[in-house]
């Protein structure tokens, strides 16, 4: 056993393409990160090229190639944004661009899917709401919006799996992203003929469903000259981003909360089956771990409007540091300034494409501080209200866990531990997608007997963010008037 052997995770993510290379001990060795471009083509539509998910992957695992020996690199494990596809014709080309799980131009083809397939088989086979940003709304958009493109699609595959196609030419995925299609039976984890005749979908090609840690294929002499990998090296399935983040923070017991404040801002918990939710207001996907399955709710703007208010609106773009620091002298409750967060919509839980973000109440003695802080504070309320609605559904969580880059924000936490009323853990050992998939990676090539075994030895929680009882007392009031904004606002 050498600790110069190397695992490599990586995350085909919405705003970057990450790598991370981990040895034995599971010290991390090395990290890469490439970004990447989202085309807002309207109000609404987010769309990225496959083909600059592949450019990313291959200028991140190139960097890791040339400052590591390749030869030490004994497994790639895969994880990635969920519900984005890339379209394929017979050939394998890329149709069109994919439209992402951010993507909100499909309500008239989650109204189509409910009626041809009835609330009934939507809750007893697929187990979630049909929403905009999943898979299958957006074959059904092609098919009535771009006939001709419809008629050359093939397959597709999901971020992650089109890049692991492109590794080692097998079309597979793995149970967690297979659900996000909402083309799987949930219980069987399983295609379901059902849903496929229904929609009238049965001669798209669909992916093989493997297990996350099954090895998939080794990499092609091709995708060896593009990446620098060796030939042959193996492959692992691994999980979609959410599920793979919450292996690398051991939230895979049905008492542990897992909040990424990411793009996206997502509240996770295990179950050991489906929970689906009466309403459909909260997803329930499996999981990477056999026989598991995780409730969960989505902020659809957490990181990304911060983002888009430092890079778009202040520009200052990657001056976090600064901007934590402007944020950190402001008073909870931001003197009565409110931030929605809507800049795309909103999924849980009100599961709505067309409502938009406001600053509300934003008077003349506010400054950039006040923006920066509101803008967590509402991201921070946006994820308390599908907590509470976890916290319905659900055993309520002894343990909640922070992770993703908002969660390096000290202030960004903290805000989330007193609006939460709740103490926070965190990782000390790396986290993340890309952390989760190179463990998965790991198990996939016998490091260890079981994922359960590795994130024993790899993940190291702890670093407890205290609440403070005044300032979540003090959050109450903004909390309350943040809920009852959303009607007014969609109202207006
Ligand atoms: C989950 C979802 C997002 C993306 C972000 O349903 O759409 O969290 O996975 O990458």
């Amino acid at each position: 056993m050498s600790d110069s052997e190397i695992v490599v995770g990586i995350d085909v993510g919405t705003s970057a393409v990450k790598a991370l290379a981990i040895n034995r001990s599971g010290k991390e060795v090395f990290s890469s990160s490439k970004e990447i471009y989202t085309d807002s083509v309207r109000s609404g539509w987010n769309e990225q090229e496959p083909l600059h998910w592949w450019n990313a992957s291959c200028q991140v695992l190139q960097e890791i190639t040339s400052y590591l020996d390749a030869r030490n690199i004994k497994a790639l494990g895969l994880s990635g944004q969920m519900h984005s596809p890339a379209f394929l014709d017979k050939n394998d080309n890329i149709i069109r661009p994919s439209m992402l799980w951010s993507d909100g131009r499909t309500s008239s083809q989650c109204a189509d899917i409910y009626e041809s397939l009835g609330g009934d088989r939507v809750k007893n086979i697929i187990g979630n709401p049909i929403l905009e940003g999943f898979t299958a709304p957006k074959l059904l958009w092609l098919k009535q919006h771009e006939g001709s493109n419809f008629k050359k699609l093939d397959s597709f595959l999901i971020a992650k799996d089109y890049i692991g196609f492109l590794l080692t030419g097998e079309k597979v995925t793995e149970p967690s992203d297979a659900s996000g299609t909402v083309l799987m039976d949930l219980y069987s984890c399983d295609w379901s003929k059902e849903v496929l005749t229904f929609l009238d979908l049965q001669n798209v090609e669909l992916p093989e469903i493997r297990r996350s840690t099954d090895v998939v294929g080794g990499v092609t002499r091709h995708a060896s000259k593009a990446t620098g990998l060796l030939e042959g090296t193996p492959v692992v399935a691994g999980g979609a981003d959410n599920a793979a983040a919450a292996i690398s923070t051991n939230s895979m017991r049905e008492d542990v909360c897992q909040i990424s404040l990411g793009t996206s801002g997502t509240v996770l918990q295990t179950t050991m089956r489906p929970v689906v939710d009466d309403g459909l207001r909260l997803h329930s996907f499996s999981h990477c771990l056999p026989n598991s399955w995780y409730s969960m709710g989505v902020t659809l703007n957490a990181g990304s409007s911060f983002a888009w208010f430092a890079n778009n609106v202040i520009d200052m773009p990657n001056r976090y540091g600064i901007l934590d620091d402007e944020a950190s002298i402001v008073d909870p409750g931001c003197d009565g300034l409110v931030f929605l967060p809507y800049l795309n919509g909103e999924r849980t839980p009100h599961n709505d494409p067309n409502i938009r973000g406001a600053f509300l109440r934003l008077d003349a003695s506010h400054s950039r501080g006040h923006m920066i802080r509101s803008i967590m504070e509402g991201v921070a309320f946006s994820i308390k209200e599908v907590y509470e609605l976890m916290g319905s559904l659900i055993n309520p969580a002894d343990t909640v866990v922070v992770t993703g880059g908002g969660a390096n924000s000290k202030v960004w936490s903290q805000i989330l531990a007193d609006v939460l009323g709740k103490n926070l853990s965190k990782v000390v050992t790396q986290s993340g997608p890309s952390h989760g998939a190179a463990l998965l990676s790991a198990v996939g090539i016998g490091w260890f007997n079981s994922i359960h075994a590795a994130v024993e030895r790899w993940v190291l929680l702890s670093d407890h963010i205290s609440f403070n009882r005044d300032h979540m007392e003090s959050y109450q009031e903004s909390y309350f008037y943040y809920q009852r904004a959303y009607s007014k606002v969609k109202y207006i």
